[in-house]
């Protein structure tokens, strides 16, 4: 079989070291409107004319929603013991706040067992992105209302999965949340607008806060952490100015949230890039938003080179490589997992880390009933090395956890593009194990057996 790892490889994980994948809600379970979930931003979004690749929605998606059963029994089969999933908030609470959905929080409590019963840990991310569009209408993450309604969504969830979930993520990728919902408007809600996109940021990060001190109140026995989009920034040459311009890439991408969470703070170059912060803050804002956490997770895709360029808003132009990228057109590069691993150790201190998404998109084809996907391979094999090497350094990550289990629902992309290493027919919704699948299952197997 492709890419096997050393001896010394596998010795180098942790003893208990997490294998597992990772999904969203609104990316797999389909089922819209049944048993009374409310609408989210993504239903709006995704049926807005032009919004999404060919008109793609998630209203049927992987149809996990009834085939969980089915889908859990495959990854046991595969020797997958953890499972990220995210709870669709309008399906708890279908206005965002106010009266609980109990035909939602069934349903959940029926997926976690059937997980459980499988011998798969379940951790969960409370916000996927998929806000109630009852929210949005009353300004969504751009309103510091929406900061408290999610605490109590967050609270909610605590208090009633807490005993058997262990591991909590408030936010996945705020970044996105902020930039691609409010600026770039590649995501729902689709808006364009510098001031909202930092308002969004900066209640996102105040919502994650108070979360984290919801699940403190409780007292529960598990973890709370948050998820953050990462992507090592490197300078095209020693230069004074491609430096400048690797640094302010590095603030917009990473330091805009790692500093807040981690120091109190925002970077000071930060008003260069989203204008001015100060009339956002309550004053007690930072210490909210950096209230400890016991975990980082990280989405890890890609890298960026940048040079400084007179012409662009930020004076910084991209010029990383295209000679290896996956079918997003990211580039691939693994080492530079490594050094993020590095940087935040170094810069940040030793907090344990997840990597809580990695893997990429390939074209992928269902010939024979196979699909052999050995550049996948190779792009998982690249950064399973990437994270030993870390680990060597003295980086306490603890777990991995691929995306993604099955293909499915990928955002403004709809199904045109294929991330996991399970294919899914969407015309039959039968899943077929990739190559990728049997491989990754194979390394779980020998780390198991520390082979
Ligand atoms: C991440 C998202 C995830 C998926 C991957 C490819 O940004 O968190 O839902 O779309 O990218």
């Amino acid at each position: 079989m492709s890419r096997q790892f050393s001896d010394e490889f596998y010795r180098t994980l942790p003893k208990d070291f997490l294998w597992g994948v990772a999904s969203a809600a609104y990316q797999i379970e389909g089922a819209v409107n049944e048993d009374g979930r409310g609408q989210s931003i993504w239903d709006v979004f995704s049926h807005t004319k032009g919004k999404t690749f060919g008109g793609d929605t998630g209203d049927l998606a992987c149809d996990h929603y009834h085939r969980y059963p089915e889908d859990f029994r495959m990854m046991k089969q595969l020797g997958l013991k953890n499972y990220r999933l995210s709870i669709a908030w309008p399906r708890l609470l279908p206005e965002g706040h106010g009266t609980v959905n109990q035909k939602g929080l069934d349903f959940y409590d029926r997926l976690i067992e059937e997980l459980l019963e499988n011998g798969i840990d379940p951790s969960v991310t409370l916000y996927h992105w998929d806000l109630p569009n009852a929210l949005q209408e009353k300004g969504g993450w751009a309103n510091r209302d929406t900061a408290y309604r999610f605490e109590d969504y967050a609270g909610l969830i605590y208090r009633h999965f807490g005993d058997r979930v262990k591991r909590f993520i408030t936010h996945n990728e705020p970044w996105c949340t902020a930039v691609l919902g409010h600026f770039i408007g590649e995501h729902a809600p689709g808006l364009h607008d510098e001031k909202l996109t930092a308002l969004a940021a900066h209640h996102v990060l105040v919502s994650h806060g108070l979360a984290v001190q919801a699940y403190r109140d409780l007292n529960l026995d598990g973890e709370v952490g948050i998820t953050l989009n990462l992507n090592p920034v490197y300078a095209a040459s020693h230069h004074d100015k491609d430096n400048f311009a690797a640094n302010i890439q590095d603030v917009f991408s990473n330091r805009w949230f790692l500093d807040p969470i981690f120091k109190g703070q925002y970077p000071a170059e930060l008003e260069q890039v989203v204008g001015s912060l100060k009339e956002l803050h309550q004053a007690e804002d930072l210490a909210i938003i950096s209230r400890p956490i016991d975990f980082l997770g990280i989405n890890f895709y890609s890298y960026s080179i940048v040079e400084y360029d007179d012409g662009s808003p930020l004076h910084v132009k991209n010029v990383t490589p295209k000679d290896r990228v996956t079918d997003m057109g990211w580039p691939v590069l693994g080492s530079s997992l490594t050094d993020l691993l590095m940087r935040l150790k170094n810069d940040y201190g030793s907090l344990p880390l997840y990597i809580t998404e990695n893997g990429a998109a390939y074209v992928d084809v269902l010939e024979d009933g196979k699909v052999h996907d050995p550049d996948r391979i190779d792009y998982l094999a690249d950064h399973f090395e990437a994270m030993a090497e870390a680990i060597r350094r003295g980086v306490d990550l603890r777990g991995y956890y691929l995306w993604t289990f099955m293909d499915n629902f990928e955002w403004a992309y709809g199904y045109s593009k294929r991330f996991g290493i399970v294919y899914t027919d969407y015309a039959t919704q039968q899943r077929i194990p990739k190559d990728s699948a049997l491989w990754y299952a194979d390394v779980i197997s020998r780390a198991a057996n520390k082979m």
